[in-house]
């Protein structure tokens, strides 16, 4: 199974002659030589009993991902990455967002069931200098959501330059779990990029081979200083088109306590795990068995260059009381009925003069339904992935609902898949049924490969929901 590298060398090589020799990144940090930040959580700007109001200003600013340099950036209130939004289930948020970039955008809360109007389709765009109001009605269970750009066509692009933050939605009947919490809940936002020997990003559409350098909450390989004991780590993916198979360097094993759209039924304890792009997976380490002063890797397994394999790394600094614990069972998944629809879809590029992406053989068409879906069925969708020969993995987000994941070539999912889910790894040659249940919201949504670099490319397609 080839989840990465092949792939993303002939796409960059077809397209723009990018090979896979490293290109000169300056300034050479050896990792782990920066502390890892965690992005600040955004505050209101005004408060009522039902809502929090937050503004939001999109710009190109300027940030320090390299020790001393100025990196230019797009920014939602000048943050690499994005503060996060902290909701609470039961609570409306609002978040007005001007546009003070020189390009349309579009903010898509990314794994939120919201009606359509606030879902930041791709063709609901905010122009240079006009504003849109986003209302977030936060009904659904406690999740790690994300927002981000979706502009289409230029998504990839600024998403890549910084137009991404996460969303955490707090559900309070999670409290009394007991889990890991406060200065021990951690968000490590994962991706990769590319930089000239000014520090500036460079973006080559589907360039995938030239994005060597990885980056945890906007900074290369950083350490992270721990307690010895518990910690529960919310982790994305929000790199264009790289999947992590994360693995920690003694082989100490994680305890998977979500996914996409939140708790798991039950924690899954593995030593690796994939994480593709728009994935989320929460996960539980204890650090308690190691000494102070011991180190620990977080390192990916996939990596096609040595400067891919380590993502970051723990140093146990102090002890600390700990108090939280991981309970044997989570959040039962509900119950998505019987399906009475089958679709059908397929995922492949053509890497033809022009490379385009395409979704059932087709690139995505904002005047076109591709999918008629009724409100209150239940369907099975089989996505293949028929990249064999080029060995290009995909994967496939849904927007509005979270799905079950019925199995992959035939097997049943295991890990993080055994939570609901919106987005799912369907590598080359591979099958994955999803089953999913249209509740409420009706309106035109999009699917597609959350590798943006594709669905930039056209691998995107529309379900009119009625
Ligand atoms: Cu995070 Cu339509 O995507
Ligand atoms: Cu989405
Ligand atoms: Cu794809």
């Amino acid at each position: 199974m080839k989840l990465v590298g092949a792939g993303g060398a002939v796409l960059a090589l077809t397209e723009c002659g990018v090979g896979n020799a490293r290109p000169a990144a300056v300034p050479a940090l050896p990792p782990f030589s920066v502390p890892l930040r965690i992005p600040p959580v955004a505050r209101p700007d005004r408060q009522d009993a039902t809502t929090d109001y937050y503004r939001v200003r999109m710009a190109e600013t300027q940030a320090e991902v390299y020790p001393g340099l100025q990196t230019k950036v797009l920014t939602y209130n000048g943050q690499f990455p994005a503060a996060t939004i902290v909701a609470k289930r039961g609570r409306r948020a609002v978040v007005t967002q001007y546009n003070g970039t020189s390009r349309p955008t579009a903010v898509h809360l990314h794994g939120a069931h919201l009606p359509r109007k606030d879902d930041g389709h791709p063709m609901d765009l905010v122009e240079a200098g006009q504003e849109r109001v986003y209302e977030y009605p936060n009904t659904q269970p406690g999740a790690t959501l994300w927002y981000h750009d979706h502009a289409h066509h230029t998504e990839a692009e600024q998403v890549y330059r910084g137009l991404a933050g996460l969303y955490v939605l707090d559900d309070e009947a999670e409290h009394d779990l007991g889990l890991p919490d406060g200065e021990y809940d951690v968000p490590l936002m994962l991706r990769d990029a590319q930089f000239d020997p000014a520090g500036q990003l460079v973006f080559v559409l589907a360039g995938f081979a030239g994005r060597q350098t990885l980056l945890v909450n906007g900074r290369p390989q950083p350490y992270f200083e721990v307690a010895a004991r518990k910690y529960r780590f919310r982790l994305l993916n929000c790199s264009n088109d790289r999947t992590f198979r994360l693995r920690l360097s003694d082989n100490r094993p994680f305890q998977l306590i979500g996914s996409d759209s939140g708790l798991l039924p039950a924690p899954v304890t593995v030593t690796d795990f994939d994480l593709s792009p728009g994935e989320r997976v929460e996960a539980v380490v204890d650090f308690a068995p190691y000494e102070i002063g011991a180190q620990v890797t977080l390192t990916n397994d996939l990596a096609e260059v040595e400067s891919a394999k380590s993502v970051m790394r723990f140093d146990i600094a102090r002890t600390a009381a700990d108090h939280s614990r991981v309970p044997p069972t989570l959040r039962p998944l509900p119950d998505l009925g019987e399906a009475t629809v089958e679709r059908h879809i397929l995922m492949r590029v053509n890497l033809g003069a022009t490379i385009s992406s395409l979704l059932d053989d087709k690139v995505y068409d904002p005047n076109r339904i591709d999918q008629r879906v009724k409100l209150g069925t239940t369907e099975i969708w089989t996505i293949t992935n028929t990249d064999v020969q080029a060995g290009i993995p995909h994967n496939m987000h849904l927007h509005l609902e979270q799905f079950q994941v019925l199995d992959r070539d035939g097997k049943p999912v295991t890990g993080h898949e055994t939570g609901l889910k919106d987005t799912v790894l369907v590598p080359a040659g591979g099958n994955v049924r999803i089953k999913v249940r249209f509740t409420d919201h009706p309106g035109l949504f999009v699917y597609h490969c959350h590798m943006l670099d594709h669905s930039a490319l056209g691998m995107m397609g529309q379900m009119e929901i009625t």
